[in-house]
């Protein structure tokens, strides 16, 4: 068993590299700095040098909202997406290495009311979605032993901006924070690593699964749900931000391009192919927030323990009775900072 990871610098190549690290399976690392997805002779000569057992791609174009405004950024994130994938299933097909190969909810166009399934048409709407489905289809027509992860929005301490962001608004704007109104189930990029990890080492065991799986953690939430937890998790660490939050007013502003409504996908199909099961995002949560606060870890933060589980359920009863929430018409913020710092109220 020997692993090549592609985007190791990525939020989730830095989960994968701890959990492998952890389990002490042989694996190499590539990051952008060591080949360019876009050089594909690079590609060939590396792969085939390293000559790996499995090749897992996590590396990406991930600015959403520079690919939806500027032309050069999509027709690049078009070509790492989607070229970028043709170049390393191409080489995965020639020399018989499977593939798994992760990509996003954001394929669909967010309309379903309910959790997505794997048979569910795609139809993405922003460029970054499009270059993803793109990716996946290469991914299909170019090598039969492949798996598609799709998850969900991922969010670790590699890149804690939206914890940050959301943070300092809600101190600067005396509790008052504006989110986009959208419904998705956030991930512990570590709870998506501890994912592909499960389904490698079924792959090493030579399981024919191939095909495309969702995963992301369980029990879908609206975004202010989910900056209630974060800031109630956060008010534990912060006795400034404690006191801020009795008068809590979380404004829920309209969803826009290239962001969508519902991004959150059902998992049971991993489920019963191989019995990976959900966890909790709660433990993911609390530990990024240690992480900024610079609280000690005592374990890892995706465990995903039944008492988590119990914890993430009981506080969401919670929450939702504790801010108020007010739908607006006004123009949203970035998803990545997401509470805008002055919320324009609808009169
Ligand atoms: N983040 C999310 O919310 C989310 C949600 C659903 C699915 N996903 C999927 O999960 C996977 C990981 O996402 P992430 O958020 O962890 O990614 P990320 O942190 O944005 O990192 C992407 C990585 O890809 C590398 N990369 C970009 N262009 C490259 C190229 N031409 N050649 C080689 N490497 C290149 C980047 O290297 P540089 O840093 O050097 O540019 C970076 O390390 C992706 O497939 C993504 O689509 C992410």
């Amino acid at each position: 068993m020997k692993f090549l990871v592609f985007g190791a610098n990525s939020q989730l190549g830095q989960e994968l590299i701890r959990l492998l690290t952890d389990t002490e399976i042989e694996f190499s690392a590539l990051d952008t700095d060591q080949l360019d997805l876009l050089k594909p002779k690079e590609v060939v000569k590396a792969v085939s040098r390293i000559n790996p057992t499995q090749l897992i791609n996590v590396s990406t174009y991930s600015n959403l909202q520079k690919a939806e405004s500027d032309p050069q950024a999509a027709k690049r994130c078009d070509l790492i997406n989607t070229d970028g994938v043709t170049a390393l299933a191409r080489v995965c097909k020639q020399l018989n290495i499977p593939i798994i190969h992760h990509s996003s909810s954001y394929v669909f166009d967010g309309l379903k009311k309910e959790t997505y399934d794997e048979e569910d048409e795609a139809n993405p709407v922003c460029s970054y979605g499009k270059s993803k489905w793109y990716g996946e289809r290469t991914l299909r027509e170019e090598a039969e032993k492949h798996i598609i992860l799709r998850t969900d929005w991922l969010f670790s301490a590699h890149r804690n901006k939206y914890f940050l962001n959301l943070i300092d608004s809600c101190k600067e704007n005396a509790g008052k924070i504006s989110v986009v109104d959208n419904r998705f189930s956030p991930t512990h990029a570590g709870d998506a690593a501890r994912v592909i990890l499960g389904i490698v080492k079924q792959v090493d065991c030579n399981a024919e699964v191939w095909g495309t799986y969702h995963y992301n953690a369980m029990q879908a939430v609206n975004q202010d749900q989910f900056v209630l937890h974060v800031l109630e998790e956060a008010a534990k660490l912060d006795a400034v931000l404690d006191k801020i939050l009795p008068s809590l007013e979380i404004e829920l502003l309209p969803v826009e391009r290239p962001y969508i409504q519902n991004s959150a996908l059902n998992a049971s199909k991993i489920m019963g192919t191989f019995g990976i099961k959900q966890h909790s995002r709660g433990a993911g949560i609390t530990a990024v927030l240690e992480e900024i606060y610079g609280v000690k870890k005592e374990k890892p933060p995706v465990q995903g323990s039944s008492a988590a589980i119990t914890g993430d359920n009981e506080r969401q009863a919670r929450t939702t009775t504790r801010a108020k929430r007010k739908k607006t018409s006004t123009k949203k913020p970035s998803q990545s900072k997401p509470p805008a710092k002055k919320a324009v109220k609808q009169k």
